[in-house]
């Protein structure tokens, strides 16, 4: 990546790359809203700011090559950066149609994109209710289990089941399926009917309990919780069937025990798989590693590969017979939006689901994502301080403890995960820490030498990181 923006902009104007840094760092303070990042932490990092990005690469206004280990940060960037199939398919969309309203016209992209996702999606999960993001995926889901049990005759059934650590998403429904505590106390009071369960957190199970009895037990304690609150009061639950951001791979039973129960008692599953769908698992979605299929399932970053925004909540057929039981003349509902079912984002996730089958990821994401799994397993046998490291496919979570024969964690105010995705943008390298979960989640077009490099990313920033500790 030669000749950034930034020497080509020194060319034209007389403002020096270090003015303009300064400049666009001031801008971005005073207009743009970062989410998750102070003003006084954009000051200090002098952005980063990111000026091209191809491939796993991403550049910074310095010229600065970064390694992403994050198709892009969150996820999203799952072909890689700068293809130009996709930019191809995306213009040639607009200069056909940009858009009409899903209300007036069908669009042909959308049918196209759907039937894809209908022949990859497991079950019978077949018709998407496309939106423009993951939370807006989230969601409308909860709007169709709510349709399907009205349209069943059972209008009680309201209330949604979440589990702590879950992430989904940031309007009133994400908001309130979190148990966050920055959005419990800032966006103060949140939807009723959002009942909290705990995480099934195999790392950290009871002593003494095998996986698969925690896995039960983890099951258990959902059916407990639902017979509490009156199985004819719960809707759904909203379960991710690898939670991302600790990497919560569960017990093989777990999933398997949740879906005997939402059975049992007309609970719907809304599998979120925002995060985790398309690809990133080494399966099209998570929820096949555990041979369960989902009543519904939503997706965002990866459908599109980050190019254009675009959501789903895809519904299987058994849903969405009882939703259209009437023809349609009284329809259950559920909101639309100006932008459902975009043409040109729709074109877009066409493209991205041809260069995923076309290129065999799911395969490459398999096979490189055991072999990276196995090199950190092996490395972090040797490293005190690497208590568990799991996953699956192109989700990788390292936890990071202070004692790995009790699995103490470190204090939180030491800050070790920051620390190490600190250390990694230091060492140009791009990777997450929740908490002291550091996260590795490439681009499904990652090669061996990529995966490689990246290897070696993470363990250089954790080794640093952990160098830095006060003991
Ligand atoms: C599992 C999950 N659900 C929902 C969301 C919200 O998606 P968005 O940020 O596109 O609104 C995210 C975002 O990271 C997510 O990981």
């Amino acid at each position: 990546m030669e000749g950034t923006e930034a020497t080509r902009h020194v060319a034209t104007t007389e403002e020096t790359t270090d003015e303009r840094k300064h400049r666009l760092v001031e801008d971005s303070v005073r207009y743009v809203w970062r989410h998750g990042v102070s003003t006084d932490s954009t000051r200090r990092a002098q952005g980063p700011i990111a000026v091209r990005a191809s491939g796993v690469q991403v550049e910074d206004i310095d010229g600065n090559v970064y390694l992403d280990a994050l198709a892009g940060g969150s996820a999203a960037a799952t072909l890689g950066h700068g293809r130009e199939d996709v930019a191809d398919r995306v213009a040639s969309q607009i200069r056909t149609m940009q858009w009409v309203s899903l209300r007036t016209f069908i669009n042909e992209p959308s049918i196209e994109l759907a039937k894809r996702i209908a022949e990859v999606a497991p079950g019978d999960l077949t018709t998407s209710f496309f939106v423009c993001d993951g939370s807006e995926a989230v969601e409308s889901a909860t709007q169709l289990v709510k349709s399907y049990h009205r349209q069943r005759g059972n209008p009680g059934k309201t209330k949604f089941l979440y589990r702590k650590t879950g992430y989904h998403g940031t309007t009133l429904v994400g908001a309130s399926a979190s148990s966050s505590s920055e959005f419990r106390t800032w966006f103060a009071p949140l939807a009723p009917g959002f009942v909290e369960l705990d995480a099934c957190y195999t790392y950290r199970r009871p002593s003494g309990m095998t996986e698969e009895e925690y896995g039960e037990a983890c099951a258990q304690a959902i059916e407990d919780e639902i017979l509490r609150q009156g199985p004819e009061t719960v809707a759904g639950i909203l379960a991710e069937a690898i939670p991302a951001a600790l990497v919560l791979t569960p017990p093989p039973n777990y999933l398997r025990r949740l879906r005997e129960i939402c059975d049992k008692y007309d609970i719907l599953w809304i599998d979120d798989e925002v995060f985790i769908g398309v690809g990133r698992t080494g399966t099209y979605f998570g929820s096949e590693h555990y041979g369960v299929v989902p009543d519904v399932i939503t997706v965002s970053k990866g459908i599109t590969g980050g190019y254009v925004p675009l959501g789903a909540a895809i519904a299987s057929q058994r849903v969405m017979d009882v939703l259209i039981a009437d023809g349609g003349t009284g329809q259950a509902k559920v909101s639309g939006h100006t932008y459902s079912a975009h043409p040109v984002a729709c074109a877009a996730g066409l493209a991205v689901l041809d260069a995923i089958r076309d290129e065999k990821l799911v395969d490459n994401v398999r096979d490189q994502g055991e072999w990276l799994l196995a090199q950190l397993r092996a490395w972090g046998r040797t490293n005190p301080h690497v208590g568990d490291v799991r996953g699956k496919g192109f989700l990788i979570g390292i936890e990071l403890v202070r004692d790995k024969e009790t699995r103490e964690p470190f204090p939180a105010e030491w800050g070790v995960g920051g620390k190490v995705s600190k250390a990694g943008m230091r060492n140009l390298f791009m990777c997450r820490a929740t908490g002291d979960v550091v996260t590795l989640f490439p681009a499904l077009v990652a090669t061996h030498d990529d995966v490689r490099a990246m290897f070696d990313g993470v363990t250089k920033a954790i080794e640093e990181a952990l160098g830095e500790l006060p003991e």
